[in-house]
């Protein structure tokens, strides 16, 4: 069905623009994947592979995301279709992404439920006088259930839904224009307690150490899958949010922002979180508890805690709800332009297959969860939707992201969009830009997945 004439919305400035698009890259991979990881896999070396994978193949994929959104004004999937025709197979991209989509808003939402519940406990006071067991009991009663995490599971639909229907403008946009500068103070507020706490120097050395005996190949895959995760790439919302983005945007300069934005927040989140790990002589590596085991019961400790606990908390849930709204988005989009389904519609339709498959991973999520004994692959329902999104169809979409815009769009169409018909001086990045999609990139992506799967060993005898 051709929608060219349905009356779209889109976001109404360049601020406007920086906020939503750094609304949906920050979230819970900054506050509680990245800390976690970082501390698994070891610190600063993981830290500074991670890096290289946001210069040399988030910011350019997040580009060309942009680039294929903008110029087609198009959803994940109609985008493809509009700039190759509707039989063109690239618009399997879009499909992939929206599987993907689906897997991680299967978790997300269970963890976003999370967050909601911990910021309300301590709104309650109820974590003070916590001890280590009992953070620990208080954290796997949380999420075992059954009934609490699917309840917070369904608030959090309930508030994502809610301004979701409001719009892109009235939603989306004034939504994200109040709550990321909001979410910026209280995380500063955070870290400039973590950091003066006695010890808090362990903490910063073991953020920014550089111990490469940790890194192995799962240890790179996950910092590349990270990357995507992080910038919200590989899964279409990019090219969705893209399709609302003012025409005079710069896009190339929108992209460095909300990279830089991003990566700042992620180290401010790591800043107030292992000072305080190593001041209280916690395990760095606890896995995907550390946040919520962590975090309570070191503040529960210091003076100020309990107001800190709340901000720390409401900020996690500030973010976890922007990111939310970015991945609803796609295919609410694509639901209201492709299937002619009203917005609304599309939106509790969403939300209703996402708190019913989500509660797969809501109740999977432990060991002594009700599901939690089920094993796919070796995995839980949690971890295949978080594995399979993260580390496999992100960087899979990125890369074949990366070779259609690199090969199979003219290069003048490129230039002419990130230049805004001519009206940037952009200088040499364009090319720059154009070198790294195309070669760079996907020789990145293709030497890491080579060496994850083994096959770099059969074929180079590495
Ligand atoms: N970037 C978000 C985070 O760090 C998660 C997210 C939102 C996302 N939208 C996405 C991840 C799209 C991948 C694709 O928490």
């Amino acid at each position: 069905m051709e929608n060219g004439n349905v009356k779209r919305e889109g976001f109404s400035s360049g601020m406007a623009v920086f906020f939503a698009t750094l609304g949906s890259a920050v979230g819970l991979g900054n506050i509680w994947k990245f800390p976690y990881l970082t501390g698994k896999y070891g610190g600063g070396a993981f830290l500074l592979i991670y890096l290289l994978c946001i210069v040399f193949v988030g910011l350019p994929v997040m580009v060309s995301e942009f680039y294929i959104g903008r110029s087609t004004g198009k959803n994940a999937i109609g985008a493809f279709t509009r700039l190759k025709g509707p039989k063109s197979r690239w618009k399997y991209i879009g499909s992939a992404g929206i599987l993907s989509t689906y897997l991680i808003m299967f978790f997300y939402s269970c963890v976003a439920g999370w967050v909601y519940s911990y910021a309300f406990k301590a709104v309650l006071g109820s974590f003070t006088g916590i001890t280590a067991k009992t953070a620990e009991s208080k954290f796997t009663g949380a999420i075992i259930g059954p009934l609490p995490p699917i309840i917070w599971q369904i608030v959090v639909m309930a508030v994502v839904s809610a301004i979701l229907i409001a719009g892109v403008k009235k939603g989306i946009e004034r939504i994200t224009r109040i709550l990321m500068p909001v979410l910026f103070v209280l995380i500063i507020v955070c870290d400039i307690r973590a950091l003066t706490l006695p010890g808090a120097f362990e903490g910063l050395k073991f953020l920014f150490h550089m111990d490469f005996s940790q890194l192995t190949g799962v240890a790179i895959l996950t910092a590349l899958g990270l990357a995507f995760f992080k910038l919200s790439l590989g899964m279409g919302a990019m090219i969705t949010y893209g399709s609302y983005f003012t025409k005079d945007n710069n896009m190339i300069g929108t992209s460095i922002r909300v990279a830089l934005s991003d990566t700042l927040v992620s180290l401010l989140a790591g800043l107030a979180i292992f000072p305080a790990v190593f001041s209280f002589d916690m395990e760095p590596g606890a896995g995907p508890g550390l946040l919520f085991m962590t975090i309570p019961l070191v503040f529960s400790q210091i003076p100020f805690g309990s107001v800190l606990l709340v901000a720390f908390f409401v900020l996690t849930s500030i973010a976890a709800t922007c990111a939310m709204i970015s991945l609803v988005e796609v295919p609410v989009a694509y639901f209201t332009e492709e299937k002619g389904i009203p917005r609304t519609k599309s939106v509790v339709l969403n939300a209703a297959i996402i708190v019913a498959m989500g509660s797969l991973a809501a109740l999977s999520a432990d060991g002594k969860s009700i599901l939690g004994g089920i094993r796919i692959f070796g995995k839980t329902f949690f971890d295949l939707f978080d594995f399979t999104s993260s580390n496999i169809l992100l960087p899979l979409a990125g890369l074949l992201i990366a070779v259609f815009t690199g090969f199979f769009v003219k290069k003048d169409d490129v230039r002419t969009e990130l230049t805004n018909q001519g009206k940037i001086k952009t200088g040499a990045i364009i090319d720059v830009y154009y070198f790294i999609i195309r070669y760079l990139t996907p020789a990145l992506l293709l030497i890491v997945f080579l060496y994850y799967t083994g096959l770099t060993k059969i074929l180079f005898n590495l």
